[in-house]
């Protein structure tokens, strides 16, 4: 069932359930931008879900926006996931399933079920189809060696990662090559967003610099736009594949919906 939706002219949004509710209720939405507006949709959403007699509300979120705020680097700032997944139960959600949710650990902090949904298995399934399932799996970074770990056991392959440092006050980027066994090897660059497409591109380079025959891009959540798509395939990408989390304009689109469905059915 879809809510009714609206928004007023002053920019606030309105949500209204056209029937009456008996039962447990999910509710699937995620929070790709514009992501303020999204996320107050949700919560009122929650309400309404609520008011029309849900006896319990769930949440699936392929998305989770803020997801990248999640710890305190400078004094003073917030930890903003947990923030959002907090504001999320105080309004009546018992339960959040996550996609890729950036970092899993924390938002087992949120002080209610929260469960970070691997879309490893979805990488996997679309690299077999592709025919990359022999492919390195190459994490641009250290935290996300963890998945690109994930996708290489899917696949009986190999994954490793570059060493990335972000300077907390300037932004700025320095990364450094491992040794890794590429040579003469097809590489996938899997991370869970690609935004500019700064840390894809430098890692797809890095592996072609390196020996890699061909590099692929894959990103979970694609919060890019097109001027992204095109940085990866001047950067040398064979192919630039992500999820359906949300909208994006590639032509290559890593199916979900299993993923998301099993983590709920384990569950619930
Ligand atoms: C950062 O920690 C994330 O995992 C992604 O690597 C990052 O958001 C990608 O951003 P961009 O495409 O702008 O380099």
């Amino acid at each position: 069932m879809r809510l009714e939706h609206k928004v007023f002219p002053d920019g606030e949004v309105y949500v209204r359930v056209p029937t009456d509710l008996r039962e447990e209720v999910l509710i699937v939405y995620g929070l790709a931008a514009p992501q303020n507006q999204r996320l107050v949709e949700l919560l009122i959403a929650v309400d309404a879900v609520q008011g029309a007699g849900a006896r319990a509300v769930y949440a699936v979120i392929p998305y989770l926006a803020y997801a990248r705020q999640d710890r305190r680097v400078l004094p003073g700032e917030p930890i903003s996931v947990l923030a959002v997944l907090k504001a999320l139960h105080a309004v009546g959600v018992s339960e959040v399933f996550v996609l890729e949710p950036h970092n899993p650990r924390v938002i087992g902090r949120a002080g209610f079920p929260v469960h970070a949904v691997s879309a490893a298995p979805a990488v996997a399934a679309f690299l077999r189809k592709e025919g990359w399932e022999d492919a390195f799996i190459l994490a641009p970074d250290e935290g996300a060696l963890d998945r690109a770990r994930q996708v290489a056991a899917a696949l009986h392959t190999q994954a490793g990662a570059l060493k990335k440092h972000r300077d907390p006050h300037t932004g700025k980027i320095s990364v450094r090559w491992t040794d890794l066994p590429i040579k003469g090897r097809r590489v996938v660059v899997v991370d869970d967003i690609v935004s500019t497409g700064g840390t894809m591109a430098r890692a797809i380079q890095m592996a072609l610099q390196h020996g890699a025959k061909e590099v692929a891009a894959v990103g979970v959540h694609w919060i890019g736009g097109s001027n992204a798509v095109r940085r990866l395939l001047d950067a040398g990408a064979t192919f630039v594949a992500a999820s359906e989390s949300m909208k994006h304009p590639l032509s290559k689109c890593i199916q979900i919906d299993e993923v998301l469905a099993s983590a709920v059915r384990s569950r619930i």
